[in-house]
């Protein structure tokens, strides 16, 4: 065997592999170029996704031909002037990006410097094709047509234009967010899908990240041992079935590092179920010296000289942030507190009225939530007990659990789980009944999603309906509620449906929703629960019990985790060591 140097094609090809594995990751090289070179504004055209057309305008320093030619070259490079690879600034430093792309796509680069004349270079696959000047604005615009057309391998691992343009949106968002000093634009197959002016980064994270949470955020400034931490994260009650609304930034550089990913978890850990995820934009400053960007072809993820600090303070910071918060709430419900409690007397009362289950669903909308306001009573159990199997409700145990008495025990429910699982066995019947109740809207409402969200949505229109969930694309970035299952009686909409578009997403195919009914089902039966952390009258506590006994798989919640325990006098006896 002997052994020969690559050519320098092949060996852009091989690059290519590595740094862009798909438009999207073209695309932020581009954007992160123009950025590199100062411009104060981007522009991005899309079309297909990016597999037909990626065209990125900027108006920064621009390049004479010399250096045009040169920035075609592998490891070419204006931005390692003294060889510090440890003190990097720019997005860039490898040299690499630029002759990768060009040798796997029809790339058109032109450029102007200020004060000079516009020249183009076209290269088909890594081969120059012609050369001569340009009229263009001062800046720089890069055309890359056709990428991996002719790399089958590569072609391969491409999905829908649709998942592309998910990517590249996704992509452009990051760094606008990592440079809110800069204006960008977005267009996709024509139509204008983001038109950012320049400003400060909380308005614009707030312009990108999800319009609730200016109701269900908290802000993070914190600092410790020359590490700064800022941005906004979500309640854990507004959380989401899939990881994409999490921003993390280095040095103004958007990562996806597993330490940062890994500390914003264990920040919510206890908080949020383990299949659901925050929102989140967070910007970590680090002096330059505490941190290696070197340590990735796309340069997403970083090295900490110290992991520990860096750890410490994202999941402190984070942490101390949410219980402040949680704190605040408890404080503001404390005061009605007096209102929650109740007497013996109307105990016996709503217990002699025991209503149907409908009158737990009217009254959802009074419901507070109250933070760990403790919301036990405390009863004379003096009554002889009914034999019902999951007993008589004798009081509520940190607004979460209900706590029944039965004839030869106690049962412990978890209200939440418990609930759940009722409304999706409801909609499980309804649906086999060929009855699914809906409740239309008097005044349809509108829901505003990012467009592949909405996409997703309208894809699925059909199944939805079945449901009893009715909706309609309003616009690019909009969809209609008109109607939803009865058996959820009042929902937020909004987070009903960004939950649907997460799971419809991790689900796969859009419309292979019909075998998987049931999981969509139980997204929606989630949110027309009994949230843990709700005051429940007595009456509607019973109504539960009730409910449960005559439910198939009440047991379970659809998590498959127990909805209720019971402890019979036998094994309270044992507790107790009288046995
Ligand atoms: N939009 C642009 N404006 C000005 N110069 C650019 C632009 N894009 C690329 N360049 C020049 O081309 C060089 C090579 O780019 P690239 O292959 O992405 O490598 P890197 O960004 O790692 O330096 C850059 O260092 C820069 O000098
Ligand atoms: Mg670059």
């Amino acid at each position: 065997m002997s052994i020969r140097r690559l050519p320098a094609e092949l060996i852009n090809r091989i690059a290519a592999g590595e740094v862009v594995e798909r438009p999207a990751s073209a695309l932020k090289e581009l954007v992160e170029n123009s950025l590199d070179a100062g411009a104060r504004t981007v522009a991005v055209r899309l079309h297909a996704g990016g597999l037909e057309l990626i065209d990125v305008n900027d108006d920064g320093s621009g390049m004479a031909p010399e250096e045009m030619r040169l920035a075609l070259e592998r490891h070419a490079t204006s931005k390692l002037p003294s060889d510090a690879i440890d003190r990097v600034t720019s997005f860039g430093f490898r040299g690499e990006a630029l002759p990768s792309i060009a040798s796997v796509s029809r790339l058109a680069l032109e450029s102007r410097t200020r004060g000079a004349d516009g020249w183009r270079i076209e290269i088909d696959h890594g081969a120059r094709v012609s050369e001569s000047p340009a009229a263009l604005p001062p800046g720089t615009r890069i055309r890359v047509e056709g990428l991996f057309d002719k790399v089958p391998a590569r072609r391969k691992f491409l999905r829908s234009p649709r998942a592309e343009y998910a990517a590249c949106l996704d992509a452009v968002k990051r760094l606008a967010m990592a440079r809110s000093d800069v204006g960008f634009t977005l267009d996709h197959d024509g139509r204008r899908i983001l038109s950012l002016q320049p400003t400060d980064a909380p308005s614009r994270v707030a312009e990108l990240l999800s319009h609730e949470l200016d109701r269900h955020g908290v802000g993070i400034d914190c600092a410790r041992d020359g590490l700064r931490l800022t941005g906004v994260i979500s309640l854990p009650t507004f959380n989401r079935g899939m990881a994409d609304q999490q921003f993390l930034f280095v040095n103004s550089r958007p990562v996806k590092d597993r330490l940062l990913v890994g500390a914003l978890r264990a920040a919510y850990r206890d908080l949020i179920a383990r299949d659901r995820h925050p929102i989140a934009a967070l910007f970590l400053e680090v002096p330059l010296e505490e941190v290696d960007v070197n340590v990735h072809p796309a340069k997403t993820e970083v090295r900490f000289r110290d992991p520990a600090a860096v750890r410490g303070l994202i999941v402190g910071g984070l942490r101390h942030s949410l219980d402040e918060e949680s704190q605040r709430s408890g404080v503001r419900d404390q005061a009605a507190a007096p209102a929650i409690w109740t007497t013996s007397e109307s105990y016996e009362r709503d217990f002699e009225q025991e209503r149907p289950f409908a009158t737990v669903r009217e009254t959802q909308a009074s419901f507070t939530p109250v933070g760990f306001v403790p919301a036990a009573r405390g009863e004379r159990a003096v009554e002889p007990v009914p034999s019902y199997p999951l007993g008589v409700a004798r009081g509520q145990v940190a607004a979460t659990y209900i706590v029944a008495e039965t004839e030869d025990g106690l049962v412990i429910v978890d209200q939440h789980a418990a609930h759940e699982r009722l409304v999706l066995e409801r909609m499980r019947a309804a649906r086999e009944g060929g009855t699914v109740a809906r409740q239309a809207l008097l005044i349809p409402e509108v829901v505003e999603l990012d467009e592949p969200d909405c996409d997703r949505l309208e894809g699925a229109t059909g199944d939805l309906a079945e449901m009893g969930l009715d909706i309609e694309r309003f616009g690019p970035t909009a969809v209609l509620v008109r109607a939803v299952p009865a058996a959820l009686g009042k929902t937020d909409a909004g987070k009903l449906l960004a939950d649907l578009a997460g799971e419809i997403a991790e689900l796969g195919g859009p419309l292979s929703l019909r075998d998987k009914l049931d999981h969509v089902a139980a997204t929606i039966a989630c949110h027309g629960s009994v949230r843990a952390g709700r005051i429940l009258s007595v009456a509607e506590m019973n109504a539960l019990l009730r409910e449960m006994e005559v439910t198939p798989r009440s047991g379970q919640c659809n998590h498959g985790r127990p909805t209720w325990v019971k402890l019979a006098h036998g094994d309270i006896e044992k507790l107790f060591g009288r046995k």
